[in-house]
């Protein structure tokens, strides 16, 4: 299975709400993250979730109180997944795992950012080793490096592997999803278009194309 994410970096409600309806068909997750929690309000990721389910990109790198408290406002609040930094360690993903668990929802976790990430990409290997042994459920692997994403598969196996930076950032669909990512994150390519829908549907359209 191999699809596509819509990261909603918008920052009024009726704008993500209109986005999210008009590329329903084409993606298989919404990504909030904090421009439109911060702008909208929490609630945000209850409206969207009745649309398509909702991943909170909350990067949660906090200890592990904090970040459980983090973990459980957007799992109350209807979101399916969240992103939490492996960076934070292995007491503070037990902690969000543990909530997750709470609410049946999903733990993903950076290993490295899409951008220069020059610290975590030191670490990025271990991370992903970490995320796996303690039974996250998937990963957030670069697009802006597709080599990372086939090293990181080779760690993770088949756990979810989600990549951001296709279009905007530079990253290509076809190199990241050979090397073995399962959904595509996307945002501005898409939110920024005069055409959504059919930005969301050409990229749709080439992700299903490679699907073994
Ligand atoms: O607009 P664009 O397609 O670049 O959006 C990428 C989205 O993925 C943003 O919401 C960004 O915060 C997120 N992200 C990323 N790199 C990561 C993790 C998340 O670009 N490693």
């Amino acid at each position: 299975m191999v699809g596509l994410i819509l990261a909603l970096d918008v920052m009024d409600r009726n704008r993500a709400i209109w986005l999210a309806r008009e590329v329903s068909e084409y993606v298989d997750y919404l990504k909030v993250n904090y421009p439109l929690v911060l702008s909208a309000g929490i609630e945000i990721i209850r409206e969207l979730s009745e649309i398509k389910p909702v991943i909170a990109d909350f990067k949660i790198a906090d200890i592990p109180y904090t970040s459980s408290l983090i973990a459980r406002k957007a799992f109350e609040n209807s979101a399916f997944a969240v992103i939490c930094h492996g960076m934070a360690g292995s007491d503070t993903l037990k902690a969000v795992l543990d909530v997750s668990d709470e609410f049946g929802g999903e733990v993903y976790v950076v290993t490295e950012l899409s951008s220069e990430s020059e610290f975590l990409r030191k670490f990025s290997d271990e991370i992903a080793m970490l995320a796996r042994d303690i039974g996250c459920h998937g990963i957030i692997a670069p697009a802006t490096r597709a080599e990372r994403v086939a090293q990181l598969r080779k760690i993770v196996g088949s756990m979810k592997i989600l990549s951001p930076g296709v279009g905007a950032q530079g990253g290509s669909v076809e190199e990241t999803i050979k090397a073995g990512a399962d959904y595509i994150i996307v945002g501005r390519s898409i939110y920024t278009s005069d055409e959504p829908k059919a930005v969301a549907r050409d990229i749709y359209e080439r992700i299903k194309g490679l699907e073994v």
